[in-house]
């Protein structure tokens, strides 16, 4: 991945906070002595959620300072992995997988969705600050195709319909429910049970 100034947002200073403070021992603790630099994404986590979603140069230097890094390491991991945000993101970070058991099943039109309630494209911040839109390669949730992802959450089994109730609720201030938005329990079968469906009695050899 290559990055220039323009791709770096504004760099305010940065420490962790004393709740965070508390937390770090415990993170370092799960690695090596003597491998703390192991706890760099972590760390990086950690100062991303505190940071209002985005590591600005001055965080990922205290995470370097904290763990006896040179800089250069951090940003390396920083820069490598799509989960960290080198710039300022909006209130709920879109991230809409496109891979291919998406696409055939319609990421298509819900990228489409997306980007007509946000305003803006891949890659861009809607003008209200509400939302970030990222398009993603697959997710890991291929069997609950089409998905996206806001925040830690994934949304499933996607339309273009449920897709705009979502984004226009968390617009409008309100609180979306994660997981398969088309009533089926995880990833079940969406008609229904197909195999297992005979019951025991006590008593009898299954
Ligand atoms: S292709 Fe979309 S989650 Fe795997």
């Amino acid at each position: 991945m290559n990055i220039s100034a323009n791709d770096i947002g504004p760099s305010a200073a940065f420490s962790f906070s004393p709740e965070n403070q508390k937390k770090i021992p415990a993170i370092v603790a799960k690695y090596p002595a003597g491998k703390q630099a192991s706890a760099c994404m972590p760390l990086l986590d950690l100062a991303q959620r505190q940071n209002d979603g985005w590591l600005s140069v001055p965080a990922m230097d205290h995470v370097a300072e904290v763990l006896g890094m040179v800089p250069i390491q951090v940003y390396e991991v920083a820069t490598f992995y799509t989960m960290y945000n080198l710039k300022p993101i909006g209130k709920h970070h879109v991230q809409v997988c496109t891979n291919l058991p998406c696409w055939l099943r319609g990421s298509d039109e819900i990228s489409a969705t997306c980007k007509r309630v946000a305003g803006v494209g891949f890659g861009g911040t809607s003008e209200d600050g509400m939302f970030t839109l990222t398009e993603a390669e697959c997710l890991g949730a291929c069997v609950n195709a089409p998905m996206m992802q806001i925040g830690d959450d994934y949304f499933e089994d996607l339309t273009a319909e449920n897709v705009e109730t979502i984004l226009t609720t968390l617009r409008n201030g309100g609180t979306a429910t994660p997981g398969p938005q088309n009533g089926r329990h995880t990833s079940e079968p969406s008609g229904g049970l197909t195999s297992l469906k005979d019951t025991v009695s006590d008593g009898e050899d299954a």
